[in-house]
């Protein structure tokens, strides 16, 4: 029987038989995160024949991805949940196949990413496409691309199973597809934060910043997870629950019933350290304020992961219940954007309430499912990292990856209308359409969009003072995909 996609995550007994097929069908890491502390991504052109490549992938490849539904086995079971492998093709990848891409929703994805250009940004989003043009990206990444084998594993510390592994995929791949690149993804930990050891390791990003925190939730169990781990936060009206048609399509290419996939959006976003500290520091001074909530204001959570809408300083747990401005006026933290800017990343990403003109559920259709890791080594003392690298213009940063049901009306949508747009949200500020707000000044592609900055926080009196961020993150190349479902991928 076919699955429901509009039920609230409340209303999704995932462990009920009736997601079965589901389950057993999709891919695994979008519903939930695997976990795996290391991985690696090749990406790949086909050469073979069509024939051979299709008998490759049903053959080699269909038996070893990791559904949802081996997933939650080895997290019921505990332990080593062993290397994991996934599998993605972009629409090159179908045409090569001899399948029609459009059979997907997806407009977007059809174009692939180097190829959207920036027409159909404007024709779909009335903005330019302000990332890097394609020239100007890693040299793998201006190939065309086909497919995406994504390999990953626990073991930190030794890597030999998942380096085996890659070496065999090399093997294998020989006579099927040339490796454009391989990108390697490591997770970054801390169990000591400035002297102080914590109570529980936080997964962070290069800059410092815990990350991971906030995510939609797409089943009961997820739910009841997260409110337990709230540690009694009360509620201030932030439901994290998505119903599943904010990740998932209907595989076009199989009959197989509840065989779904996901598009992935992969992005390759190159850190600067230097830079990012150095602006940072010099936002804080511009508006006279202290270092910590000059980061806290780019970032809108401080290092700890206390949301700057919460307090003007950190310490506080890293709650995620909040909303900026929530049709319940008593639940209105800060409408104004007087604690946390609208131009705050956090706030640009999920504005909780602050779109203009849209109703709250409307807003919260854009969410995105992350799932990125860091690439290359961190700065001394980031986290707890062994291969440390003191170079703060070191190529480091995050390969972006994120799940959705619908790349023109999520990722795409919070880049170009939310980040990218120095006038989003138009009505926070008060001020003339065209001066206020600014880009996000943590992945806004644009080095010319200043922002406001508030003298001081939580007080309007005190006024704005405009800085421009410029850009501490740079796009280095990426592609669409989409996850097949394990049916299709067995019957190629
Ligand atoms: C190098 C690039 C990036 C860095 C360093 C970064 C860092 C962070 C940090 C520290 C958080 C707060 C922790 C959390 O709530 O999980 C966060 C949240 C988030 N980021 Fe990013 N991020 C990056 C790129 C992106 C991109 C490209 C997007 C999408 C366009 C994005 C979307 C989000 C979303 C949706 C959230 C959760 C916001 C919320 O629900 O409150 N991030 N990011």
């Amino acid at each position: 029987m076919a699955i429901d996609l509009t039920r609230p995550a409340k209303q999704v007994n995932i462990a009920a038989p009736e997601y079965a097929a589901f389950l057993a069908a999709l891919q695994g890491n979008a519903l939930k995160s695997h976990g795996r502390n290391e991985s690696r991504h090749l990406f790949l052109k086909f050469t073979a024949t069509p024939a051979q490549v299709r008998a490759w992938i049903r053959t080699r490849i269909a038996p070893r991805v990791l559904s949802a539904a081996a997933q939650r086995a080895q997290s019921a079971a505990g332990g080593d949940g062993g290397l994991v492998l996934l599998f993605y093709l972009s629409a090159e990848g179908y045409r090569y196949l001899g399948l029609d891409p459009s059979k997907l929703k997806s407009r977007i994805f059809n174009k692939g990413m180097k190829h959207h250009g920036s027409n159909l940004i404007a024709e779909l989003f009335s903005t330019d496409n302000k990332d890097p043009k394609p020239g100007r990206w890693e040299a793998g990444f201006q190939k065309v691309i086909h497919a995406m084998v994504s390999l990953a594993d626990d073991q930190a510390q030794d890597q030999t199973r998942l380096l085996n592994a890659v070496s065999l995929m090399q093997t294998e791949l020989s006579g099927v597809a040339d490796i454009l690149l391989i990108d390697k993804g490591r997770a970054l930990r801390r169990t000591v934060r400035d002297g102080t050891p914590l109570a529980s390791p936080e997964p962070v990003e290069h800059f410092g910043y815990f990350d991971g925190i906030s995510q939609p939730l797409f089943t009961r169990e997820d739910l009841d997870r997260y409110r337990l781990d709230r540690k009694g936060d009360p509620d201030t009206g932030w439901d994290p629950g998505a119903s599943l048609d904010l990740l998932v399509e209907k595989d076009p290419f199989t009959t197989a019933t509840d065989a779904y996939g996901s598009y992935l959006v992969y992005r390759k976003l190159h850190q600067d350290f230097g830079q990012f500290h150095a602006r940072e520091d010099a936002a804080a001074a511009a508006a006279g304020l202290p270092d910590e909530l000059g980061g806290a204001l780019t970032v809108g959570r401080f290092e700890d992961g206390t949301p700057a809408v919460v307090s003007s300083t950190a310490g506080h747990a890293y709650t995620n219940d909040f909303v900026y401005k929530s049709p319940d006026p008593a639940k209105s933290l800060d409408p104004d954007g007087l604690r946390c800017p609208a131009h705050a990343h956090i706030r640009k990403v999920n504005p909780r309430g602050t779109t203009p003109r849209t109703s709250f559920e409307d807003e919260r259709r854009r969410r995105i499912t992350r799932r990125g890791i860091p690439y290359g080594k961190p700065m001394p003392g980031i986290c707890d990292a062994t291969e440390i690298d003191p170079n703060p213009a070191a190529d480091r940063g995050l390969l972006f990856m994120c799940y959705q049901a619908n790349i023109e009306k999520q990722f795409e949508f919070i880049q170009r209308t939310w980040v990218d747009n120095p006038n989003f949200p138009t009505n926070v500020l008060n001020l003339p359409t065209g001066q206020d707000t600014g880009d996000d000044p943590l992945i806004g592609q644009d080095k010319a969009e200043p922002q406001r900055w508030p003298r001081k926080w939580g007080d309007a009196a005190a006024g704005r003072v405009k800085f421009n961020f410029e850009a501490a993150v740079t796009l280095k190349g990426g592609e669409y995909f989409f996850a097949p479902s394990l049916p299709f991928l067995a019957a190629l």
